[in-house]
Protein backbone atom coordinates (compact mmCIF):
# COMPACT_ATOMS: atom_id res chain seq x y z
CA UNK A 1 0.00 0.00 0.00
CA UNK A 2 1.38 3.29 -0.63
CA UNK A 3 1.83 5.55 2.03
CA UNK A 4 -0.48 8.18 2.86
CA UNK A 5 2.02 10.27 4.50
CA UNK A 6 5.58 11.96 4.64
CA UNK A 7 7.89 14.26 6.47
CA UNK A 8 10.58 16.23 5.34
CA UNK A 9 12.63 18.38 5.92
CA UNK A 10 13.79 22.03 3.99
CA UNK A 11 17.16 24.25 4.70
CA UNK A 12 17.11 27.85 5.15
CA UNK A 13 18.43 30.41 3.37
CA UNK A 14 20.67 33.63 2.50
CA UNK A 15 19.79 35.12 -0.28
CA UNK A 16 20.88 38.65 -1.96
CA UNK A 17 24.78 37.70 -0.62
CA UNK A 18 25.67 41.41 -0.46
CA UNK A 19 25.77 42.66 -4.56
CA UNK A 20 23.45 40.03 -5.82
CA UNK A 21 20.01 41.22 -4.90
CA UNK A 22 17.45 38.92 -6.22
CA UNK A 23 20.07 36.86 -8.01
CA UNK A 24 21.96 34.90 -5.65
CA UNK A 25 21.23 32.96 -2.81
CA UNK A 26 22.56 29.11 -0.52
CA UNK A 27 21.16 27.13 1.88
CA UNK A 28 22.50 26.45 5.18
CA UNK A 29 22.80 23.77 7.56
CA UNK A 30 20.39 25.30 10.45
CA UNK A 31 18.18 26.28 11.67
CA UNK A 32 16.31 23.69 9.67
CA UNK A 33 12.25 23.08 9.09
CA UNK A 34 9.89 20.00 9.02
CA UNK A 35 6.76 19.75 7.85
CA UNK A 36 4.40 16.43 8.01
CA UNK A 37 1.94 16.26 4.94
CA UNK A 38 -0.66 13.46 5.21
CA UNK A 39 -3.19 12.51 2.66
CA UNK A 40 -6.94 12.57 4.44
CA UNK A 41 -10.41 11.46 2.23
CA UNK A 42 -12.02 15.38 3.03
CA UNK A 43 -11.49 16.85 -0.18
CA UNK A 44 -8.74 20.80 0.38
CA UNK A 45 -5.76 21.77 1.93
CA UNK A 46 -5.90 22.52 5.95
CA UNK A 47 -3.09 23.08 8.23
CA UNK A 48 -4.11 21.10 11.13
CA UNK A 49 -1.21 21.99 13.42
CA UNK A 50 2.05 24.93 13.98
CA UNK A 51 4.52 24.61 16.61
CA UNK A 52 7.01 26.90 17.00
CA UNK A 53 6.92 30.25 15.11
CA UNK A 54 3.30 30.46 15.41
CA UNK A 55 2.79 34.13 15.81
CA UNK A 56 4.00 35.03 12.28
CA UNK A 57 2.83 32.22 10.27
CA UNK A 58 -0.76 32.85 8.56
CA UNK A 59 -2.34 30.05 8.82
CA UNK A 60 -4.94 31.35 6.51
CA UNK A 61 -4.71 28.91 3.30
CA UNK A 62 -4.81 31.44 0.73
CA UNK A 63 -2.37 33.42 2.96
CA UNK A 64 0.52 30.84 3.88
CA UNK A 65 2.76 30.17 1.24
CA UNK A 66 2.74 26.36 1.76
CA UNK A 67 -0.71 26.30 1.11
CA UNK A 68 -0.69 28.67 -1.65
CA UNK A 69 2.04 27.08 -3.57
CA UNK A 70 0.12 23.48 -3.09
CA UNK A 71 -3.21 24.69 -4.54
CA UNK A 72 -0.83 25.78 -7.83
CA UNK A 73 0.54 22.22 -8.05
CA UNK A 74 -2.92 20.51 -7.30
CA UNK A 75 -4.44 22.56 -9.97
CA UNK A 76 -1.66 21.48 -12.26
CA UNK A 77 -2.04 17.61 -11.56
CA UNK A 78 -6.05 18.41 -12.24
CA UNK A 79 -7.40 15.66 -9.10
CA UNK A 80 -9.30 16.03 -5.83
CA UNK A 81 -7.16 15.53 -2.84
CA UNK A 82 -7.34 15.81 0.70
CA UNK A 83 -4.40 17.23 2.47
CA UNK A 84 -3.35 17.66 6.06
CA UNK A 85 0.02 20.30 6.62
CA UNK A 86 1.43 19.84 10.16
CA UNK A 87 4.18 22.81 10.13
CA UNK A 88 7.16 22.37 12.77
CA UNK A 89 8.57 26.27 12.28
CA UNK A 90 12.20 26.03 13.11
CA UNK A 91 12.96 29.29 10.68
CA UNK A 92 11.28 32.59 12.06
CA UNK A 93 8.72 34.14 9.99
CA UNK A 94 10.52 37.46 8.70
CA UNK A 95 14.13 36.53 10.03
CA UNK A 96 15.52 37.08 6.67
CA UNK A 97 16.50 33.39 6.74
CA UNK A 98 13.94 32.34 4.11
CA UNK A 99 11.25 31.42 6.44
CA UNK A 100 8.19 31.65 3.71
CA UNK A 101 10.26 30.34 1.12
CA UNK A 102 11.02 26.97 3.28
CA UNK A 103 7.40 26.59 3.93
CA UNK A 104 6.76 27.29 -0.17
CA UNK A 105 9.19 24.82 -1.04
CA UNK A 106 8.51 21.94 1.73
CA UNK A 107 4.37 21.40 0.62
CA UNK A 108 5.41 20.60 -3.00
CA UNK A 109 8.33 18.80 -2.77
CA UNK A 110 6.57 16.71 -0.20
CA UNK A 111 3.55 15.59 -2.23
CA UNK A 112 5.39 15.66 -5.20
CA UNK A 113 7.53 13.14 -3.28
CA UNK A 114 4.02 11.08 -1.91
CA UNK A 115 2.38 11.17 -5.43
CA UNK A 116 5.99 9.45 -6.84
CA UNK A 117 7.38 12.51 -8.54
CA UNK A 118 4.84 13.25 -11.03
CA UNK A 119 7.06 16.84 -11.29
CA UNK A 120 10.81 17.78 -11.86
CA UNK A 121 12.43 20.31 -9.70
CA UNK A 122 12.13 23.15 -12.09
CA UNK A 123 8.68 22.44 -12.15
CA UNK A 124 7.80 22.54 -8.62
CA UNK A 125 10.10 25.70 -7.68
CA UNK A 126 7.63 27.58 -10.42
CA UNK A 127 4.68 26.53 -7.64
CA UNK A 128 6.81 27.15 -4.41
CA UNK A 129 7.58 30.85 -6.54
CA UNK A 130 3.77 31.25 -6.88
CA UNK A 131 3.62 30.70 -2.92
CA UNK A 132 6.43 32.67 -2.15
CA UNK A 133 4.98 35.87 -4.12
CA UNK A 134 1.86 35.65 -1.36
CA UNK A 135 4.38 36.57 1.49
CA UNK A 136 6.58 39.61 -0.18
CA UNK A 137 4.79 40.72 -3.09
CA UNK A 138 7.07 40.23 -5.65
CA UNK A 139 8.16 36.90 -7.79
CA UNK A 140 11.90 36.45 -6.61
CA UNK A 141 13.83 32.91 -6.32
CA UNK A 142 16.71 33.96 -4.54
CA UNK A 143 15.65 31.93 -1.40
CA UNK A 144 13.18 29.36 -3.03
CA UNK A 145 15.82 27.87 -5.51
CA UNK A 146 18.66 27.51 -3.01
CA UNK A 147 15.96 26.19 -0.41
CA UNK A 148 15.01 23.59 -3.34
CA UNK A 149 17.97 22.87 -5.14
CA UNK A 150 20.84 22.97 -2.16
CA UNK A 151 23.88 25.29 -2.42
CA UNK A 152 25.16 28.58 -3.94
CA UNK A 153 22.25 29.56 -6.80
CA UNK A 154 22.42 32.29 -9.41
CA UNK A 155 19.13 33.62 -10.89
CA UNK A 156 20.67 34.41 -14.29
CA UNK A 157 16.80 36.01 -15.21
CA UNK A 158 13.73 35.93 -14.56
CA UNK A 159 10.68 34.72 -17.16
CA UNK A 160 11.21 32.24 -17.59
CA UNK A 161 13.17 32.01 -14.42
CA UNK A 162 16.91 30.50 -15.35
CA UNK A 163 19.18 29.23 -12.57
CA UNK A 164 22.39 28.40 -12.84
CA UNK A 165 23.57 25.70 -9.32
CA UNK A 166 27.48 27.07 -8.96
CA UNK A 167 29.76 24.55 -6.89
CA UNK A 168 29.95 25.61 -3.45
CA UNK A 169 33.84 26.27 -1.82
CA UNK A 170 34.47 23.49 0.51
CA UNK A 171 35.44 25.69 3.31
CA UNK A 172 33.11 28.06 3.66
CA UNK A 173 31.29 28.62 6.22
CA UNK A 174 28.60 31.29 7.08
CA UNK A 175 28.02 32.65 10.60
CA UNK A 176 24.44 34.17 11.28
CA UNK A 177 23.23 36.59 13.03
CA UNK A 178 19.18 36.79 14.04
CA UNK A 179 18.04 40.19 16.41
CA UNK A 180 14.72 38.76 17.26
CA UNK A 181 12.65 41.18 15.67
CA UNK A 182 10.68 40.67 12.16
CA UNK A 183 11.31 42.45 9.12
CA UNK A 184 8.39 42.08 6.76
CA UNK A 185 9.94 41.62 3.09
CA UNK A 186 6.91 43.65 1.21
CA UNK A 187 7.71 46.30 3.46
CA UNK A 188 11.55 45.80 3.08
CA UNK A 189 11.09 46.08 -0.90
CA UNK A 190 9.52 49.62 -1.08
CA UNK A 191 13.03 50.68 0.58
CA UNK A 192 15.09 50.03 -2.48
CA UNK A 193 15.76 52.76 -5.11
CA UNK A 194 14.37 52.44 -8.33
CA UNK A 195 17.14 54.34 -10.66
CA UNK A 196 21.21 53.75 -10.05
CA UNK A 197 23.64 56.08 -11.80
CA UNK A 198 25.56 54.44 -14.36
CA UNK A 199 28.59 54.26 -11.99
CA UNK A 200 27.07 52.41 -9.35
CA UNK A 201 25.50 49.85 -12.23
CA UNK A 202 29.23 49.20 -13.52
CA UNK A 203 30.60 48.74 -9.38
CA UNK A 204 27.65 46.44 -8.04
CA UNK A 205 27.61 44.47 -11.81
CA UNK A 206 31.32 43.87 -11.41
CA UNK A 207 30.93 43.32 -7.70
CA UNK A 208 28.09 40.21 -8.73
CA UNK A 209 30.39 39.24 -11.19
CA UNK A 210 33.61 38.70 -8.70
CA UNK A 211 31.35 36.76 -6.20
CA UNK A 212 30.36 34.33 -8.77
CA UNK A 213 33.43 33.79 -9.83
CA UNK A 214 34.82 33.97 -6.49
CA UNK A 215 32.85 31.01 -5.60
CA UNK A 216 33.11 28.59 -8.33
CA UNK A 217 36.87 29.44 -7.86
CA UNK A 218 36.81 28.82 -4.30
CA UNK A 219 38.77 32.44 -4.27
CA UNK A 220 38.49 33.73 -0.85
CA UNK A 221 40.26 36.82 -1.26
CA UNK A 222 38.06 37.52 -4.44
CA UNK A 223 34.73 36.92 -2.28
CA UNK A 224 35.54 39.21 0.26
CA UNK A 225 36.70 41.77 -2.37
CA UNK A 226 33.03 41.48 -4.04
CA UNK A 227 31.29 41.58 -1.24
CA UNK A 228 30.02 44.89 -1.34
CA UNK A 229 26.29 45.81 -1.99
CA UNK A 230 24.77 49.02 -3.59
CA UNK A 231 21.46 48.44 -3.78
CA UNK A 232 19.58 46.38 -0.67
CA UNK A 233 22.39 47.32 2.13
CA UNK A 234 22.14 50.76 2.06
CA UNK A 235 18.46 50.78 2.18
CA UNK A 236 17.92 48.78 4.45
CA UNK A 237 21.10 48.79 7.52
CA UNK A 238 18.23 51.33 8.63
CA UNK A 239 16.13 48.78 9.70
CA UNK A 240 18.61 47.22 12.20
CA UNK A 241 19.61 49.25 14.60
CA UNK A 242 23.64 48.57 15.39
CA UNK A 243 24.33 46.75 11.86
CA UNK A 244 27.33 49.05 10.58
CA UNK A 245 28.82 48.24 13.72
CA UNK A 246 28.03 44.68 14.01
CA UNK A 247 29.15 44.30 10.51
CA UNK A 248 32.65 46.00 11.11
CA UNK A 249 33.06 43.76 14.14
CA UNK A 250 32.61 40.80 12.43
CA UNK A 251 35.00 41.51 9.98
CA UNK A 252 37.56 42.52 12.38
CA UNK A 253 37.17 39.22 13.62
CA UNK A 254 38.15 38.00 10.54
CA UNK A 255 35.08 37.49 8.47
CA UNK A 256 35.55 37.34 4.48
CA UNK A 257 32.03 39.63 4.08
CA UNK A 258 29.37 40.66 6.19
CA UNK A 259 26.04 42.26 5.17
CA UNK A 260 22.20 41.58 5.42
CA UNK A 261 20.63 38.17 4.98
CA UNK A 262 17.74 38.79 2.29
CA UNK A 263 15.54 41.69 4.07
CA UNK A 264 17.00 41.00 7.36
CA UNK A 265 17.21 41.32 10.45
CA UNK A 266 19.40 38.38 10.04
CA UNK A 267 23.02 39.38 9.21
CA UNK A 268 25.30 36.82 7.67
CA UNK A 269 29.13 36.98 7.55
CA UNK A 270 31.67 34.66 5.75
CA UNK A 271 34.58 32.37 7.13
CA UNK A 272 36.54 29.82 6.16
CA UNK A 273 36.60 27.23 9.11
CA UNK A 274 33.70 26.50 11.70
CA UNK A 275 36.18 27.91 14.54
CA UNK A 276 36.53 31.34 13.31
CA UNK A 277 32.75 31.41 12.17
CA UNK A 278 32.00 30.35 15.64
CA UNK A 279 34.45 33.68 16.71
CA UNK A 280 32.55 36.01 14.63
CA UNK A 281 29.55 34.71 15.91
CA UNK A 282 30.46 35.32 19.54
CA UNK A 283 31.75 38.67 18.47
CA UNK A 284 28.73 40.06 16.90
CA UNK A 285 26.16 38.57 19.73
CA UNK A 286 28.52 40.49 21.97
CA UNK A 287 28.25 43.94 19.95
CA UNK A 288 24.18 43.14 19.19
CA UNK A 289 23.12 42.93 22.52
CA UNK A 290 23.65 47.06 23.12
CA UNK A 291 20.71 46.69 20.73
CA UNK A 292 18.68 43.51 20.97
CA UNK A 293 17.98 41.81 24.04
CA UNK A 294 17.91 38.59 22.22
CA UNK A 295 19.41 37.15 19.47
CA UNK A 296 20.55 33.74 18.03
CA UNK A 297 23.72 32.59 16.16
CA UNK A 298 23.84 29.88 13.99
CA UNK A 299 27.28 28.75 12.52
CA UNK A 300 27.12 26.12 9.37
CA UNK A 301 28.76 25.28 6.26
CA UNK A 302 27.03 25.23 3.34
CA UNK A 303 23.54 22.67 2.77
CA UNK A 304 24.09 21.12 -0.11
CA UNK A 305 21.42 18.58 -0.15
CA UNK A 306 18.50 20.74 -0.28
CA UNK A 307 15.47 19.11 0.96
CA UNK A 308 15.20 15.31 2.40
CA UNK A 309 12.45 12.88 3.08
CA UNK A 310 12.85 11.79 6.62
CA UNK A 311 10.17 10.18 7.25
N1 LIG B 1 15.78 39.27 -2.63
C1 LIG B 1 14.72 39.40 -1.67
C2 LIG B 1 14.78 40.78 -1.05
C3 LIG B 1 14.88 38.36 -0.62
O1 LIG B 1 15.88 41.17 -0.62
O2 LIG B 1 13.76 41.46 -0.99
C4 LIG B 1 13.90 38.44 0.51
O3 LIG B 1 14.09 37.40 1.40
Amino acid sequence: MKPKSIKVIVPATVSNVGPGFDIMGFAINTPIEEMVLRLIDKPGIKISRVTGDKNGLPLDIKKNTATVALKHMISMLNINLGIELEIRKKIISGSGLGSSAASAVAAPFALNELLGKPFSKHELMEFALLGEKIASGSIHADNVAPCLFGGFILIRGYNPTDIVQLSSPKNLYCTILHPQFEIKTSEARKLIKRNYSLKDVITQTGNAAGLVTGILKSDYKLIKRSLNDLIAEPARAKLIPGFYEIKNAAMESGAIGCSISGSGPAIFAFSTSEKDGRKIGSVMKKVSSKYFKKSNVYVSSINTDGPKVIG
